[in-house]
């Protein structure tokens, strides 16, 4: 009877490649619809047209997969001297639960500092994700001009259920 040499031990299991995450190009555009749609659809995220995702396109910073697809972003909108929102935060649902959000609402947070922005503020129904980031609840009415500017096109501007959560950024 032959003897069939013992396979070695398993060693550690190679690092699942994570996603890459840089500034978006013009390029992403349709990607980022293409991310947002189901959530849009849902009313979770504010619907952006073609045109003003292009205009805007260099607030955004994007999650990318090894596969070379886009599987989150976010935006940085910048207000006033001061103020600055964390907006369109999306992360792919097989991607969920893996850090994916948290790193792009990091980069973002980064940008801020390095503009030398005193507070990060969103408006979101996952309060407890922002936590997470260190964020505080806060009085909707501290954000003036995000309520006249984005919440006129909010399908749920008459039963809106989001709160505010802010982040100071000492300097
Ligand atoms: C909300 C969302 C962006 C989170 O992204 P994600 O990549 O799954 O989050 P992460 O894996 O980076 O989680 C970071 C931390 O937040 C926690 N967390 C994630 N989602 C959470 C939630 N909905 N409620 C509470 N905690 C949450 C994680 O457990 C993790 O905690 P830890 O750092 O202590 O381990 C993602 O679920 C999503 O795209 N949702 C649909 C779109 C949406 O609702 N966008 C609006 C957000 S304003």
């Amino acid at each position: 009877m032959s003897v069939l040499p013992l396979a070695p031990p398993p060693g550690p299991a190679a690092p699942s490649p994570s996603p890459i995450l840089r500034e978006a190009r013009l390029s992403d555009a349709p990607s980022i619809e293409a991310l947002q749609a189901p959530w849009v659809e849902a009313g979770e995220l504010l619907p952006r047209s073609r045109y003003d995702l292009c205009r805007h396109i260099r607030e955004y910073h994007v999650a990318v997969a090894p596969d070379g697809g886009l599987i989150g972003c976010v935006a940085l909108k910048l207000y006033s001297l001061d103020l600055a929102e964390l907006a369109a935060l999306a992360v792919q649902t097989e991607w969920q639960g893996r850090g994916v959000g948290r790193r792009l609402c990091e980069a973002a947070i980064a940008e801020a500092r390095s503009l030398a922005v005193a507070e990060v503020f969103a408006l979101t129904r996952q309060p407890l994700f922002f936590a997470r980031l260190g964020f505080f609840p806060a009085e909707r009415s501290h954000f003036p001009l995000k309520v006249w500017a984005d919440c006129a096109r909010c399908p749920r501007q008459d039963a809106c259920d989001e709160v505010a959560v802010v982040l100071p950024l000492p300097a």
